[in-house]
């Protein structure tokens, strides 16, 4: 299921990041703090198990999160939502993906990729600011589910809807979160409005 997270500080944020004008320092911050804000909202049906605790006061029932949460960024770019999903969820451990698309056939490489032992047991938050032709995703989903991780959910900040519909295509049992769904692919694969490149906005490769 799509969800698109539309929030006044969100849609403010990501129009910052959108503008071409805008510097590497103040993408990273606003990419940063906008993974915060999503996280939020893409965690609000984690299970919780009771907890019995000692307040000051008395005895109390209170919750703790049933399962661990690992985030897996799909590298370069998803590194720059990790520390903002992090500053919510400190316990959580990071898996690494790396992956990068061909400019010429648009399909996704494979080369690196490294996981935490709990992820069969965990909820794993996929991360990537961009969902283009949604090959990235697709190949990120099956490498975690090949490491058996079975509640998967894909957090994007921009998607488009060709990318949108080949993940709920090929991973129908995957939730997608958007900061916002935009228009289209462009004939080079670019997100349209989008933000261009996100992992060189990042990491001020170009
Ligand atoms: C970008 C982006 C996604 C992918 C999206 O990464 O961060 O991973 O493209 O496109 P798709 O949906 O068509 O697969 P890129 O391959 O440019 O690598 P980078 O993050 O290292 O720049
Ligand atoms: N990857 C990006 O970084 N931007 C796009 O618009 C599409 C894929």
């Amino acid at each position: 299921m799509l969800h698109v997270i539309e929030h006044p500080l969100i849609r403010h944020k990501l129009t910052v990041m959108r503008d071409k004008n805008t510097g590497t320092k103040d993408f990273r911050e606003n990419l940063d703090e906008i993974g915060s804000l999503m996280v939020y909202e893409v965690t609000r049906d984690l299970p919780v198990d009771d907890v019995e605790i000692e307040t000051p006061i008395c005895s109390y029932t209170g919750k703790t999160l049933e399962s661990p949460v690992v985030v897996a960024p799909i590298l370069r770019a998803g590194l720059g939502m990790v520390t903002g999903i992090l500053s919510l969820i400190p316990t959580a451990k990071v898996a690494h993906i790396g992956l990068y698309r061909d400019e010429k056939t648009l399909e996704p490489h494979t080369y690196f990729e490294k996981y935490p032992s709990t992820i069969p047991e965990a909820t794993v938050l996929i991360v990537d600011p961009m969902l283009a032709t949604g090959g990235s995703a697709n190949a990120a989903i099956d490498m975690v589910k090949r490491q058996g991780a079975k509640n998967i959910k894909l957090v994007c900040l921009v998607g488009a809807p060709e990318g949108v519909k080949a993940v709920e295509r090929a991973h129908p049992d995957v939730d997608i979160y958007l900061a916002a769904l935009d228009e289209k692919l462009n004939e080079n694969g670019y997100i349209v409005p989008g933000l261009g490149d996100a992992g060189d906005r990042i990491f001020g490769t170009k």
